[in-house]
């Protein structure tokens, strides 16, 4: 094993599961994962905060599944917030804005 300093100090985690046409719980992707993610990274990048600040990645699946939007896990939160990709992307932009100090 070998110990690296992480790229970033803050990660915020978008599930972006794609699981098949009848699998047997729903999944985050279809619901607008790749795009929330994007709007993250661009307005991230436009404030100068993406990579050396805070990233945004994308993972197979936070376990929770709702079916009833996107599971986001932000920084330092140990639980798991379930958010309508496109209708709260500002909430959760302001969130994530919200781990900086003044
Ligand atoms: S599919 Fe998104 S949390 Fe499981």
């Amino acid at each position: 094993m070998k110990c690296v300093p992480a790229a970033s100090p803050r990660l915020v985690l978008v599930c972006g599961m794609k699981r098949k046409p009848g699998a047997q719980n729903p999944s985050c992707g279809p619901l607008g994962s790749e795009e929330l993610r994007h709007f993250l990274k661009q307005e991230l990048k436009a404030q100068g905060l993406w990579r050396k600040q805070i990233r945004v990645a994308t993972v197979d699946c936070l376990g929770i599944c709702s079916g009833q939007g996107v599971s986001v896990q932000f920084p330092g939160d140990e639980r798991v917030w379930i958010v309508d990709a496109t209708g709260e992307r500002e909430a959760v932009l302001a969130r994530i804005l919200a781990t900086f100090p003044d």
